[in-house]
C-alpha cells in the first residue's frame, strides 16, 4: 500500500513525501506536548521578485478556504532574482505582520521535499491567463509525479490584477513607471532604491490634459 505506485508509472522517487506522511505531521506538537490540528493549510510558492497585490489577491481569497496559507519562497540563484530572499522575506512579512494566519517561509531544493516537511495538504497557484497554463500544468504534473499524493489548486487571478506579474512590475519600475497599487508601498519604496529612481511618484498622463 505504501508507497503508491502509479498505474503505469514509476515509483514515486521520494515515497518519504508521501500523502501518508503529511498527514501524519497535520498535527503539530504544541508547547505543552500534545497534538494540536492546525486546520487545512495550503502552500503558496513562488519566486515572489518582488510580492504584488497579484499573488497577495490569491493568499487573501485563498484563507477564505483555507485556515492557514504558507507563502513559501523558492531560493534559486539560477533564476538572478533582484531581490535576495532576504529582501524578498522581508517584504512579504511586512505585508503580512497582522495577518497570523499568513505563515511566510524560504525553502531550497524541490517544492516536494519542502511541503512534505510541512502541514501542507496542497500545493496553490494563481492562474491569470490561458499562456501560464502550460507552464503551471507541467509543474503541477511534475509535482504529482514526485508525490502521487500532492495536488495542485489554481485560483484565477481577479481582473484588476491579470496583467501583473513580477516581471512586468520590475521591468516598468526600472524604467521609471507607476507601480503604485500594483504592489504594496514597500515594495515600490524598494524597487526605486533597487532602480536608484526618485522617491516622488510617477504622474499618470491624462489624455485630456
Ligand atoms: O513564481 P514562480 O517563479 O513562477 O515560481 C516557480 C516555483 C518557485 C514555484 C517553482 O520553480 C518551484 O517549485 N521551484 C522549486 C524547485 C522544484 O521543485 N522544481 C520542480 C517543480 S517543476
Amino acid at each position: 500500500m505504501f508507497p503508491l505506485r502509479l498505474k503505469e508509472g514509476p515509483e514515486p522517487i521520494f515515497p518519504a513525501c508521501s500523502g501518508e506522511i503529511r498527514r501524519s505531521v497535520r498535527m503539530a506538537k504544541s508547547k505543552k506536548g500534545e497534538d494540536k490540528d492546525m486546520g487545512k493549510v495550503a502552500i503558496y510558492p513562488g519566486s515572489f521578485d518582488p510580492i504584488t497585490y497579484g499573488h497577495i489577491d490569491v493568499v487573501e481569497r485563498a484563507l477564505e478556504i483555507f485556515d492557514k496559507v504558507i507563502v513559501a519562497i523558492a531560493v534559486n540563484e539560477e533564476k538572478r532574482p533582484l531581490f535576495s530572499v532576504e529582501e524578498r522575506l522581508h517584504m512579504v512579512k511586512a505585508f503580512f505582520k497582522d495577518t497570523p494566519k499568513v505563515i511566510v517561509d524560504s525553502f531550497k531544493g524541490l517544492l516536494v521535499d519542502y511541503v512534505a516537511k510541512t502541514n501542507a495538504i496542497v500545493i496553490l497557484r494563481g492562474l491569470r491567463a490561458t499562456s501560464d497554463f502550460e507552464y503551471e500544468f507541467h509543474m503541477a504534473s511534475m509535482n504529482r509525479s514526485l508525490d502521487t499524493h500532492l495536488d495542485t489548486l489554481f485560483m484565477m487571478t481577479s481582473k484588476d490584477y491579470f496583467f501583473v506579474s513580477s516581471r512586468t512590475i520590475k521591468e516598468v519600475a526600472r524604467l521609471g513607471g507607476a507601480v503604485e497599487g500594483l504592489v504594496p508601498d514597500l515594495v515600490v519604496r524598494r524597487l526605486r532604491e533597487k532602480f536608484k529612481l526618485p522617491v516622488t511618484k510617477k504622474k499618470h498622463i491624462r489624455w485630456d490634459d
